[in-house]
């Protein structure tokens, strides 16, 4: 179902009628006036996540979004779930090792939505779209994210099975979210927090696993990089390479919440290896480190900063 194309005199109205919740004033006070797309989406979604919330056995917390071949068996038992094709107007997985469902679990012993596959633009869905899962995330109580997703090592001292936690992010889709004006000034030092992550890292490291910290570089896809595109994110700052997560990113931080980003290198980056890259590929690496990643999504959960 498309998005509604609340006019603009039709969104202010809207935007007067409900106003923004306290997370949303109390960290971004100023930031309301450009706010009236975030504000649409929100009012889109909200028939469904009242529906949704007669359902759910809980209130989730935090939610998760998980990206490539990174469900499968690692994951707990659910509490509750559902397929993405029950949602009215939710968009659909069509990207192979993305399942397509919505669970709800226990992690560390707080309720978490899961959302077993994402949207890409690749795939045709619009920016609106590919942030829905943030959006009804937000919607059903979820105040802070773990986002993951398999990337190419562009650094070649990554191999591939290694996790990496995000610190940056190289955004060269060239598509921003439309809220603008003070958002966008101070999006970049309210993103990523810096504590969240190293209590992660520590308490990754104490179990014994290799995760370092690095950049995202986000590109349109659906090809893989050709070695000129590789050589350049190096040149940039780049350590992966995937073609999703910073919109998520960009609208979490938008409703004020605090993100975490994991990446597990599933490859060497198309310009760093001689054999052409599969999905096939990303898949089974993403499968073999499955449990691993789910391990660090707990520990990010059991982490996460309080409201
Ligand atoms: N490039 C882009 N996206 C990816 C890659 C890659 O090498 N590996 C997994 N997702």
């Amino acid at each position: 179902m498309p998005l509604s194309g609340a006019g603009k005199g039709e969104g202010l109205l809207l935007c007067r009628r409900t106003p923004y919740t306290p997370a949303v004033e109390h960290r971004f006070p100023k930031f309301a006036p450009e706010m009236e797309w975030l504000q649409r989406q929100r009012l889109h979604w909200s028939e469904l996540a009242r529906r949704l919330r007669e359902q759910l056995p809980q209130q989730p917390h935090a939610a998760v979004i998980l990206g490539s071949g990174l469900g499968g068996q690692a994951l707990p038992a659910p509490l509750w779930q559902c397929r993405y094709e029950e949602l009215e107007g939710f968009p659909r997985s069509t990207v192979a090792g993305h399942s397509g469902e919505l669970r709800l679990c226990r992690l560390s012993g707080i309720p978490v939505l899961l959302f077993l596959g994402r949207f890409h633009l690749y795939e045709g869905y619009r920016l609106e779209q590919v942030v829905v899962p943030v959006i009804l995330g937000w919607l059903l109580g979820a105040r802070a994210f773990v986002l993951t997703n398999a990337a190419g090592a562009v650094n070649p001292e990554l191999v591939p099975g290694e996790l990496v936690l995000v610190r940056d992010v190289l955004d060269f889709t060239l598509r921003s979210l439309p809220v603008d004006g003070e958002f966008r000034r101070h999006y970049s030092c309210c993103f990523l927090p810096r504590t969240w992550r190293r209590a992660v890292r520590e308490c990754i490291g104490a179990q014994g696993i290799a995760c370092v910290e690095g950049t995202y570089a986000a590109m349109l896809g659906p090809m893989y990089e050709t070695p000129a595109e590789i050589r350049f994110l190096r040149f940039a700052g780049a350590d992966v390479v995937g073609m999703s997560t910073v919109h998520e990113l960009a609208c979490a931080v938008a409703l004020g919440c605090p993100v975490l980003v994991l990446s597990l290198v599933t490859n060497a980056a198309s310009g760093n290896r001689a054999a052409p890259l599969t999905h096939a590929e990303v898949l089974s690496v993403a499968r073999q480190s499955a449990r691993q990643l789910w391990r660090c999504v707990e520990i990010a959960v059991a982490q996460m900063p309080a409201e």
